[in-house]
């Protein structure tokens, strides 16, 4: 890679380093500091550990190095490397691969060996046995090389951070194993150097690795490091780690380092974007975000970011891509957000419409297109689905009991309702669980129930509801999942989900609700009735493509020449692994169907 040049204002500011006794970050962060003396204006100055030194950060955060720009470095190997870089040094791939090496794998048993240590008082083998390991890494490294440094012959950024890290340990012989000579030495020339020795006064104070407690005390005890042979991620599970062969990893590296040249020009993109036979066609989505809230970092991390990188890549491999999103205007969420803002449910849904387009235009992430679902076109094709799913015999009718507020005129969803728990007697039970016993209730139970708007009393009235019958569809969806997720990218977390919904059996699932702000269910007697919000939103996918071009049914019903990929998680997934699936199965209308149940962290909300 290029070398790293530093902006010339960073050279000649000035910086501020805050440090704390006892906390172990410190110390790498000391010793290097030396290194910027005489490149740029330095003020140490050592804080309590509970100091919030950086404003925006949850929990108070030290070493800390503030930039003359302003901004923050927190992390011990990040403010070292910052040093380093000024005094001139050159990247090298052997450093970066120790820090690298550091951070993933030395300090996950390092921290719990410091904790084991002094906050839970244990000696010995139980502190020095998880950390064979590594310890054993860094010798024969060190002894392989011939070197006495990690990187070469002389001490470099690799060594400072290391050292750094293991001095709280290792300074007590107990922990440095005689056998380990390469290590020991490597130690011994390293804390007997004016800068390090001056750290660690500074930080231990003469008192050993209990100069600690304070600081380790107040951390989150850190979770144990994963048993040997795993990988760290708790995600994969081990058959679905890719088997690369020798050509593909040669590939790839002669790939990386051309780097960017090495790829094709991007295939300039055509409007509307479209499958073309016999190429790769990749439909992408990112879960529908409600209106009631103004996306942040969180729900952009979700289910946005991951999509937006791999739609990126996709278009980089010259696949035609489609990659869309919108908002999700029906449902409680938005009545509940326009009441509180004294708006129609249509005037919320135009402010928060126009708010969460722009954020992620400001973000830069590649929607082809962000569109919503309340349009002309989402009622017609969810109506068309409802109207084959009814002919074909899918749908069922059933009576609900439910509460209706007379005064308000509507019947009240759970949300809604407030009353006494038929189970232990608090008084502020909500109509789907009570908040102090946690049991689940079913709102019609509630003693004393109240509208929780006007405050009077609900009746339990009966109304009519429609069903998707489940269990009948269960015996394709199971074919379809049979041939689909073995061998997918599905996520483990998304299989799970669906295997423990198969394995309790499917229930019919009411698919309408007395409200007014919904699309309408065409049917006799049902006029006053709209779709569930979850039995319509999959299709928004759908109607917004069908906004974006005519020729949307290239997309949605061409699963042999279309793969998708559907970015969401947690409570999504039934709806998109399965509710939907069956209501596409059932309309025997050849729609496409998902490949890829791809995770994110999850969907955040407010
Ligand atoms: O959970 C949510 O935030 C939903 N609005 C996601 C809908 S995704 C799709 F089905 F529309
Ligand atoms: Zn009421």
């Amino acid at each position: 890679g290029g070398r790293f040049r530093l902006h010339q204002r960073g050279l000649r500011g000035t910086m501020r380093l805050f440090v704390s006794e006892g906390s172990p970050g410190s110390l790498p962060v000391l010793a290097a500091a030396a290194r910027a003396r005489g490149r740029a204006e330095l003020l140490i100055s050592t804080v309590g550990p509970e100091e919030c030194v950086v404003p925006f950060l949850t929990r108070p955060k030290v070493p800390v190095l503030q930039l003359d720009s302003g901004n923050y470095l927190f992390s011990a190997s990040a403010i070292c490397r910052y040093f380093f870089l000024l005094c001139g040094w050159e990247q090298d791939d052997l450093t970066n691969q120790w820090l690298e090496w550091e951070a993933t794998e030395l300090q996950p048993v390092l921290s719990a060996a410091l904790h084991c240590l002094v906050v839970q008082g244990k000696k010995g083998e139980d502190v020095l046995g998880p950390l064979r390991r590594v310890l054993t890494h860094i010798d024969h490294s060190l002894s392989r090389q011939n070197c006495p440094f990690l990187a070469g012959d002389t001490e470099s950024l690799a060594d400072i951070v290391l050292w750094g890290a293991l001095y709280p340990l290792l300074q007590d012989p107990a922990y440095l194993p005689e056998e380990l000579g390469a290590l020991q030495s490597w130690f011994q020339t390293l804390s007997t150097q004016e800068p390090c020795q001056r750290a660690a006064e500074t930080v231990l104070k003469q008192q050993g690795v209990l100069a600690l407690r304070l600081y380790l005390q107040k951390q989150p005890q850190p979770q144990p490091p994963p048993p040997e042979g795993r990988t760290v991620s708790n995600e994969l599970e081990e058959e679905e780690l890719a088997t690369l062969s020798e050509e593909d990893i040669v590939t790839a590296v002669a790939a990386w380092e051309k780097g960017l040249e090495s790829l094709p020009p991007l295939k300039l993109q055509q409007h509307p974007v479209l499958p073309v036979p016999g190429e790769r066609n990749v439909l992408i989505t990112s879960a529908l975000p409600y209106v009631n809230n103004v996306p942040h970092l969180g729900n952009i991390i979700g289910c946005v970011l991951s999509a937006d990188v791999f739609a990126r890549y996709c278009r980089l491999r010259q696949w035609n891509t489609l990659y869309l999103c919108g908002t999700d205007e029906y449902g409680t969420a938005t009545e509940t957000k326009a009441m509180e803002e004294g708006l129609t449910p249509r005037e919320i849904c135009d402010k928060y419409h126009a708010i969460h387009a722009d954020i992620y235009r400001w973000f830069g992430i590649s929607f082809d297109t962000f569109g919503r679902t309340t349009t002309p076109q989402q009622t017609k094709i969810t109506q068309d689905i409802f109207q084959r799913l009814l002919t074909r015999g899918f749908v069922l009718r059933d009576t609900v009991e439910q509460l209706r507020c007379e005064r308000c005129a509507r019947f009240l969803a759970d949300r809604f309702v407030e009353g006494v728990c038929p189970f232990c007697g608090y008084e502020e039970a909500r109509g789907d669980q009570c908040d102090r016993c946690g049991k689940l209730i079913n709102a019609i139970e509630l003693k004393k129930p109240q509208c929780k708007i006007c405050r009077s009393c609900p009746v339990v009235r009966s109304s009519q509801h429609l069903f998707l019958d489940l269990p009948k569809l269960e015996k394709r969806l199971e074919d379809w999942l049979g041939k689909t997720v073995p061998g997918s990218d599905w996520t483990p977390n998304a299989r799970f989900i669906i295997r423990s919904w198969l394995r309790d059996g499917l229930k019919p699932r009411c698919i309408t609700r007395d409200l007014k702000w919904g699309t309408p269910v065409p049917l006799e007697g049902f006029e006053d009735k709209v779709f569930y919000v979850w039995f319509d939103a999959t299709i928004g996918y759908v109607s917004i493509t069908a906004n974006y071009t005519d020729q949307w049914e290239k997309w949605w019903k061409n699963p042999e020449q279309v793969d998708l990929y559907q970015f969401m998680a947690k409570d999504n997934v039934p709806f998109h692994g399965l509710v939907f699936p069956c209501s596409v199965l059932g309309a025997e209308d050849n729609y496409t169907l998902v490949n890829t149940a791809a995770g994110g962290a999850g969907r955040a909300r407010l």
